[in-house]
């Protein structure tokens, strides 16, 4: 191989150091700036989390309110995107839009700043997590024909986002206090995990030089993989699928068949081989949210008796074959009213906070353009055979 390595898939190369996300998957243990996911999921608040994993630091009260204020100042996007989302497709997917739409961003906002400069970077850092739930949201309201919604700067993080979603001028919507608070321990769960596909595709991007913007944008595509963010939504797609208690052991064995493509999804991870912390943290959270909004979900069971008869299964067993974060997440969102096709923007949202942190840690320290080799594996040289003669 000459004076490099093959390695596919990146199962043994770091292609970074970083002080951001701690991960020991033979343990099951993540910690973001050094503070367990357990402390931060029951004790914090995702504008706190992303506060930390821009900062490195938890914020005093004052940074807390500083940060909460800068935040909320550019939740509204300009009025021209609007026409930009007019002109999708009424049934476009929304990961499409949302790539699109945050790739777009860049001119808008990018052309006056300095990225050399670490205040300019900053505030694009706050503009992205700022936005997203507005564009996100649009995204919603645009394939169900409702009028633009705007954000009210009144509302928390959580609850703005889900007042954009779900208000409609005839009826007078009331934001959960369950729904947010749900909504706001799975923003923490997804605000950062190391450098899987889309935070390596982010720092890739960031590598060339490329605007926050656009390197957003391709973290948004390479997380609407179903292997990647797009799980969750394939793993409730599964589920209706499975249907009934009795059909459990025809999945299992589907997702055992090597000659099959099925896989059982929301199983399974490159780093977890024990379990995955984020998974039991929200199989819990499930079962409380639906208790809390009086919702029953036959899911839920399902889900439940599929974890039981795969965890039993020798070829589950023998893998490490775990649920993972995404397993259950649908299971609440499905609760709190969002929409399948939605799923993997929410997963969006919340990881735009560990890909801007992850950009501006890069930007702060940069590092060669990301340029990986290859194992040629085609024709030795051969000369050039005019067109009639082939
Ligand atoms: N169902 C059935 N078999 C599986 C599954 C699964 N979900 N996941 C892995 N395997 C098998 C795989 O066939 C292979 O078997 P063998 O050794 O006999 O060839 C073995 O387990 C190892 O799998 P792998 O594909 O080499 O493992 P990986 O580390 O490359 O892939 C994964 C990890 C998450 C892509 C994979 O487990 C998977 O496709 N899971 C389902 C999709 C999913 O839930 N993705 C969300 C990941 S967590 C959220 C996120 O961070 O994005």
């Amino acid at each position: 191989l000459g004076y490099f390595t093959y390695d596919p898939g990146f199962t043994a190369t770091a292609s970074c150091s970083s002080a951001i996300t701690f991960i020991d998957g033979g343990n099951g243990i993540l910690r973001y700036r050094g503070y367990p996911i357990e402390q931060l999921a029951k004790q914090s608040s995702f504008i706190e989390v992303a506060y930390l994993l821009l900062n490195g630091e938890l914020p005093n009260r004052a940074e807390f309110t500083e940060f909460r204020k800068d935040i909320t100042y550019h939740t509204m996007v300009h009025e021209k995107l609007n026409n930009f989302m007019a002109g999708f497709h009424y049934d476009a997917h929304p990961m499409a839009m949302m790539s699109g739409v945050v790739g777009s961003l860049a001119s808008f906002y990018h052309d006056r700043l300095d990225m050399r400069d670490p205040e300019q970077r900053m505030l694009a850092a706050k503009r992205l997590i700022a936005k997203m739930p507005t564009i996100a949201a649009a995204c919603y309201r645009h394939h169900m024909g409702w009028p633009s919604s705007y954000p009210q700067n009144r509302l928390g993080y959580t609850e703005r986002f889900l007042d954009m979603m779900f208000s409609v001028p005839a009826e007078d919507y009331q934001v959960s206090e369950v729904a947010a608070r749900a909504m706001d321990l799975l923003f923490i769960l997804h605000a950062d995990h190391e450098q899987n596909a889309s935070t390596s595709t982010v720092r890739l991007v960031g590598s060339t030089g490329a605007n926050p913007y656009a390197c957003v944008a391709s973290g948004i595509a390479a997380l609407w993989g179903p292997a990647h963010g797009g799980a969750n939504e394939a793993v409730l797609t599964m589920l209706e699928q499975i249907g009934d208690v009795s059909q459990i052991g025809k999945y299992i064995n589907k997702a055992k068949d090597k000659n099959d493509p099925f896989r059982l999804m929301g199983f399974g991870h490159r780093v977890y081989k024990n379990f995955d912390p984020r998974a039991a943290i929200i199989r819990e959270a499930a079962h409380a949210v639906l208790d809390d909004l009086g919702v029953s979900d036959p899911l839920m069971d399902l889900a439940r008796e599929l974890e039981q008869i795969a965890l039993k299964d020798d070829y589950f067993v023998e893998r490490k074959l775990y649920p993972n974060v995404d397993f259950y997440s649908g299971i609440i969102y499905k609760a709190l009213g969002i929409p399948t096709s939605m799923f993997t923007v929410m997963f969006a949202i919340a990881r735009t906070t560990g890909w801007v942190a992850h950009w501006l840690e890069q930007s702060a320290n940069p590092t060669p353009i990301g340029r990986p080799r290859q194992v040629y594996t085609g024709a030795t040289e051969r000369n050039y055979v005019g067109i009639d003669n082939r």
